[in-house]
């Protein structure tokens, strides 16, 4: 076990955290500090250091051992998805600081076949917003948990997990939220795309990058738009604005730290659309 009586936890803009600081932190942002720095400190280190690009900090690792002792001194499990791949890279970490040569056993990725990369193109070029849905077909629980699942694998700044999920299905909750969209809104459910900003404010991004709040929401809803579109369901991006969002958190009864980013609209398509097309990638290129 590491020495961890003169290790600090490193924070933007402010003094380091020190363990009484992480005493008493809140558990959400307990946690999601414990990602942001396997992910800093250790995954995005490791690899320079073991092509030979960099050299090994001596404190390698070290912070993560210090929250992962606090959490676990405080009594909570730490079995997670989340802490059991930080968990391998602070076993990596630990036998590189004993000296210990270390091999990462992970596979290259190699090309899809072509008949993977036609489903692949198939997606992403089929995929379309819809905004008529079948009446009284409700969406399955279960497709609604694939599409939530879509939401979850999709990336998120500084590994910091901020983005929360509402899935309203009762008519009078979805009036909160509806935006322009002139469709029966009975007919889909809805998915409210939040995130939590205790956690930025924790770390220090919310000075340095607020705007990937929105990001990490923005690549969750298109995962999930995507996920929608393969069950064959029909799935609409919603704006949102300011407005719209403060009445629904107030009228839902959402905390403080919650904010919504955006919502979707999943339901049964009713009728087939004609997929918008793009300007050509020509024009999309901005070139010197
Ligand atoms: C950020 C964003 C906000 C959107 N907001 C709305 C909206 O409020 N209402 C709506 O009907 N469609 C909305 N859409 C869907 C777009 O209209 C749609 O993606 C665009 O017309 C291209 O069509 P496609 O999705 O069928 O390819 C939104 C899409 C994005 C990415």
């Amino acid at each position: 076990m590491a020495n961890l009586d003169r290790v600090t936890v490193f924070r933007i803009g402010g003094d380091d955290y020190t363990r009484a600081d992480l005493m008493k932190m809140e558990l959400v942002c307990l946690r999601a500090l414990f990602r942001e720095r396997v992910h800093h400190t250790i995954e995005v280190e490791i690899y320079p250091i073991l092509l030979g690009r960099k050299k090994m900090p001596s404190n390698f690792g070290l912070q993560t051992e210090l929250i992962l002792d606090v959490w676990k001194a405080r009594g909570f499990a730490d079995d997670g998805e989340d802490f059991q791949w930080g968990k391998k890279y602070m076993e990596l970490a630990a036998k590189m600081r004993a000296g210990e040569k270390v091999e990462i056993e992970e596979a290259l990725p190699t090309p899809f076949t072509d008949e993977e990369m036609a489903v692949v193109c198939k997606l992403f070029w089929e995929r379309r917003s819809v905004r008529d849905w079948v009446p009284d077909k409700p969406v399955p629980d279960a497709m609604i948990e694939q599409i939530l699942e879509a939401g979850r694998a999709a990336p998120t700044g500084c590994n910091l997990d901020i983005v929360r999920f509402i899935v309203i299905k009762d008519t009078k909750e979805a009036k909160m939220v509806w935006s322009d969209i002139p469709t029966h809104m009975d007919q889909c459910a809805l998915i409210i795309i939040c995130y939590d900003t205790r956690v930025y404010e924790t770390v220090g991004h919310h000075k340095l990058v607020p705007h990937n709040m929105l990001f990490d929401a923005a690549a969750a809803a298109d995962h999930m738009c995507l996920m929608a579109h393969a069950l064959g369901l029909g799935a609409v991006w919603l704006s949102c604005t300011e407005k719209t969002a403060n009445t629904f958190k107030k009228k839902y009864g959402l905390p403080e730290y919650i904010n919504q980013a955006l919502h979707i609209a999943v339901g049964w398509t009713a009728i087939g659309s004609i997929k918008s097309l793009r300007m050509p990638l020509s024009e999309m290129m901005i070139t010197r």
